[in-house]
């Protein structure tokens, strides 16, 4: 086997290729934020899948964040998640998950390194510009709330 196809074949055994589901929140809607937000990903290389505006209802903002159900700030999330239109979409590229996650930095926007998304235009814990799966099993519940399998290119 050749060195390039040792590198390929390393790649597909160690990166995989993956989805992850990304919501631009309304308070990035709000102040015109969804071309800057759009566009980092792009231009990092993730490819989009599916990509749309939606009022979400309570019952989806419900269970978007179903995790958080006994959490204090819980009916305050829904709350804001539902003030006003939002971005859902599908990314996909090597490692997706973790990249987005990077891209967006920390949930808490003061902590947020800057260059990361929420580091460069949040300063707040719950009005933090956008969310990302954490992982996976996330990533499957989540984007199901949104999109039909038809919906998703291939
Ligand atoms: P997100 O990444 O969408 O996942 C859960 C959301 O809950 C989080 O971003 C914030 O918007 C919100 N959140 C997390 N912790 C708190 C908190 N302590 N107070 C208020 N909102 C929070």
């Amino acid at each position: 086997m050749d060195c390039k196809s040792i590198i390929f074949t390393l790649k597909v055994i160690f990166v995989a290729t993956e989805r992850t589901f990304v919501m631009i929140k309304p308070d990035a809607v709000e102040r015109k934020l969804v071309g800057e937000i759009v566009s980092r990903f792009e231009r990092k290389g993730l490819r989009i899948v599916a990509m749309k505006m939606v009022n979400m209802s309570r019952q989806q903002a419900e269970e978007l964040y179903s995790p958080h159900r006994e959490k204090p700030f819980f009916k305050d999330l829904v709350n804001f998640a539902t003030r006003g239109p939002v971005i859902v979409m599908v990314l996909e590229g090597d490692s997706a998950i973790d990249v987005v996650r990077l891209m967006i930095g920390s949930t808490d926007a003061r902590k947020a390194a800057p260059g990361t998304i929420r580091g460069d235009f949040a300063l707040d814990i719950q009005e933090n510009v956008v969310h990302a799966s954490d992982s996976k099993e996330s990533f499957e519940r989540e984007h199901k709330i949104f999109f039909s399998p038809l919906e998703l290119a291939h």
